[in-house]
């Protein structure tokens, strides 16, 4: 296998982070794989929006996880339920179930990403910077996990900090680090093709 499709297969969410800085030149060159993703009429509309103050990232996990809490609660079970395995895979739950730190794992450095409110591909294109990301930090010997919770930033009391205009919505964040575990590969689903 080459390196390239080596680095997709080998790619996992990792949710246990060592207690390492990422060196601020990493993280740049993670932006620029990021701005390498295609982009509906090369708008590349996303921001980036980046903590890596130790204490805001705890803050703002703790009250993202609060706030997530409520929202299940405000939602019912069912729905939930739903929510809460779009996120996750269910063998995942019990990692971040049993993790002090829910949101954003006691990670060095968050990334929120956003696109234009008014911007109808904006999730798609946020999904392939993420995706490119999360690749580029494989690729440099570090691990990430996309954090859709992230989105009930806005939520908190804090949200003014970041900076975010009321023009742009949070899509995700992708969290970066030295990862402290190897999680096993979540099988595939293959059934899910038709040749024509
Ligand atoms: C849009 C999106 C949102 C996600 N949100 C979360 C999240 O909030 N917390 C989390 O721990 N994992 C989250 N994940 C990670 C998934 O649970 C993970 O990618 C999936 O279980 C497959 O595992 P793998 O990435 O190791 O292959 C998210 C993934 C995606 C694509």
């Amino acid at each position: 296998m080459n390196d390239v499709l080596k680095n997709i297969h080998d790619r996992r969410a990792v949710r246990k982070y060592k207690n390492m800085t990422v060196p601020t030149e990493i993280i740049d060159i993670l932006l620029d794989a990021g701005r390498m993703a295609p982009s509906a009429m090369n708008r590349q509309p996303w921001k980036f929006y980046i903590l890596t103050d130790p204490k805001k990232i705890h803050a703002y996990s703790k009250e993202i996880a609060g706030i997530a809490v409520k929202e299940i609660k405000h939602i019912g079970i069912r729905e939930a339920a739903k929510l809460t395995l779009s996120f996750f895979h269910l063998s995942t739950m019990m990692s971040f179930l049993k993790n002090d730190d829910h949101i954003f794992y006691g990670v060095p450095v968050v990334i929120f990403i956003t696109s234009a409110i008014a911007d109808e591909w904006g999730a798609l294109d946020v999904g392939m910077c993420a995706q490119n990301i999360m690749l580029a930090a494989k690729a440099m010997g570090l691990d990430s996990c996309p954090v859709g919770f992230a989105k009930y930033v806005t939520q908190t009391r804090d949200y003014y900090q970041l900076n975010i205009s009321d023009a742009e919505q949070v899509q995700l964040a992708v969290v970066v680090g030295f990862g402290d575990e190897s999680p096993k590969l979540h099988e595939r689903i293959t059934d899910n093709v038709v040749y024509i």
